[in-house]
């Protein structure tokens, strides 16, 4: 062999090796996994006794009786390509008229054996003008958490669930550091009237899908497509957690309550395992979607960088030392290729063979153990705040719930401290931009009559909680602290 083909051979060798160990870096920030489900016996579960099981809903999707929320206003929005906000112009309306029909909801839930509901508390019905109160709206929420507790369900709140009032959105919404104010007002007035019922407080659901679907991909409202404006939201939501944290501690300095925020993970996997291209749009996509925040939520620096777009950073103090627990929502897996243009390759893709739900999702259980795995190392107690599949025809749902719960049971025995799990949804509702389209429910809802009629998928999750009842319950606490 000569010396210049040594040479070349070496390089070649060294070339191969770093292009290996670039791959094996982007992926080891939350490698794959794939389980073989034949192999699986999904009935060895079990889940801590104090467990929270429950349902999820928010309150524009159920209550029905919105008229001045930001998203009455973008209903009867236009997008830029001329299509309606909204698919197909539907409009919430009644939605599934739970604001009268809650009782009935509470009954529903009683028959899945669940001890937890996680709502929203409609901002624009509390606050229908910035100073003034509506007290009957508050009665409600305090009728519908006694209702909760006379049925030994313990309510769950979220405080911000994508909407707010209208007059919020036109004085700039979370754009502008100055108003959060108003939320921190809202929440004392929510927190002063549920005090003596509520002990679990979400104060923002997904700050990073509302940002990035409201400005930056504009498909939720104000329908901007501003990178910098979606930054400048995303640090605003989470100084408005903190506010709302600081307030609500010091006002339950009696009681011992628990603050949480909630984070959608959804993984990013490259198409091809072994392609660098993909790996590193996976990699850019896990960057600003999962990795930014949980980072944040560590460190409390946040920084949102994309190649050409945008790199933003800012401090947000004392964001670690405000979370009493993580809720992670959970729904599917992206996987990405490389196909010569970066804006076409961040269209995520299916793996072949993988089953989708009516979202397109894939259906992905594995994934949720990866994200319980993952925000762990933040070391604080995750509750699982949403979890389901939108599956019209209720092939999926049975499967979808029995290996995503199978998959939460084996995080609680390998160590990780999972306190609760709510699937989405109670029932079919309306899904933001989708309209009526899309059905989660446990229950299916039919919205001329109002009748709700359980869905024979749904019996995983009464399953489930019966395993737990007949086999967990006299195991005293496997809480882990982390
Ligand atoms: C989540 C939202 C929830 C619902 C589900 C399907 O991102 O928090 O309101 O729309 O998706």
């Amino acid at each position: 062999m000569t010396k210049a083909l040594k040479i070349l051979l070496v390089a070649l060798i060294l070339s191969a090796l770093a292009y290996l160990a670039a791959i094996f870096y982007l992926q080891s920030r939350d490698p794959f996994i794939k389980w073989d489900w034949s192999k699986i016996d999904l009935n060895k579960v079990c889940y801590p006794k104090e467990f929270l099981w429950g349902t999820a809903t928010a309150a524009y999707q159920v209550e029905g009786g919105f008229t001045n929320s930001n998203w009455n206003w973008w209903e009867n929005q236009t997008l830029p390509d001329g299509k309606p906000a909204v698919l197909n112009h539907q409009k919430c309306g009644a939605a599934d008229d739970d604001w009268n029909l809650y009782p009935i909801d509470i009954q529903l839930m009683k028959k899945l054996g669940v001890n937890a509901y996680r709502f929203s508390v409609a901002w624009s019905k509390i606050f229908p003008y910035p100073d003034s109160v509506n007290t009957i709206a508050l009665r409600h929420y305090q009728d519908l958490c006694d209702s909760l507790i006379n049925n030994n369900i313990t309510p769950v709140v979220t405080l911000f669930h994508f909407t707010y009032p209208k007059w919020f959105l036109d004085s700039g919404g979370f754009v502008y550091q100055k108003n959060i104010k108003y939320f921190v007002k809202f929440a004392v007035v929510v927190h002063q009237a549920l005090k003596d019922r509520v002990r679990y407080w979400i104060t923002v659901n997904e700050p990073v899908v509302f940002a990035y679907e409201g400005y930056f991909v504009g498909e939720y409202p104000p329908g901007k497509s501003n990178p910098q404006l979606a930054a400048k939201v995303l640090v605003n939501l989470l100084f408005a957690h903190v506010a709302v944290y600081d307030t609500l501690k010091k006002l339950s300095k009696d009681k011992e309550i628990y603050v949480g925020i909630v984070k959608n993970i959804t993984q990013m996997d490259p198409y091809r395992r072994f392609n660098l291209m993909d790996n590193l749009i996976a990699y850019f996509a896990d960057l600003n979607f999962n990795q930014a925040y949980l980072k944040a939520f560590k460190t409390n620096q946040f920084a949102f960088y994309l190649p050409g777009t945008i790199n933003f950073k800012a401090k947000v103090p004392k964001l670690h030392q405000s979370i009493d627990f993580i809720g992670l929502n959970y729904y599917s897996h992206n996987a990405f290729k490389f196909v010569g243009d970066i804006e076409k390759s961040l269209n995520a893709l299916p793996y072949p063979g993988e089953q989708l739900t009516d979202m397109n999702y894939t259906v992905y259980p594995e994934g949720i153990y990866r994200a319980i795995k993952r925000v762990s190392k933040l070391g604080f107690p995750i509750i699982i705040t949403e979890n389901g599949i939108a599956d019209s025809l209720d092939n999926r749902r049975y499967a979808f719930i029995r290996r995503s719960l199978y998959a939460v049971s084996k995080a609680i025995a390998d160590g990780y401290d999972v306190r609760g799990y709510f699937y989405w949804s109670l029932l079919d509702n309306f899904e933001w931009n989708l309209g009526y389209t899309k059905k989660f429910g446990l229950y299916k809802v039919n919205f001329k009559t109002q009748k709700r009629y359980f869905r024979p998928g749904s019996k995983a999750f009464i399953e489930v909680i019966n395993l737990w009842k007949q086999k967990c319950l006299n195991k005293s606490t496997s809480y882990v602290k982390q």
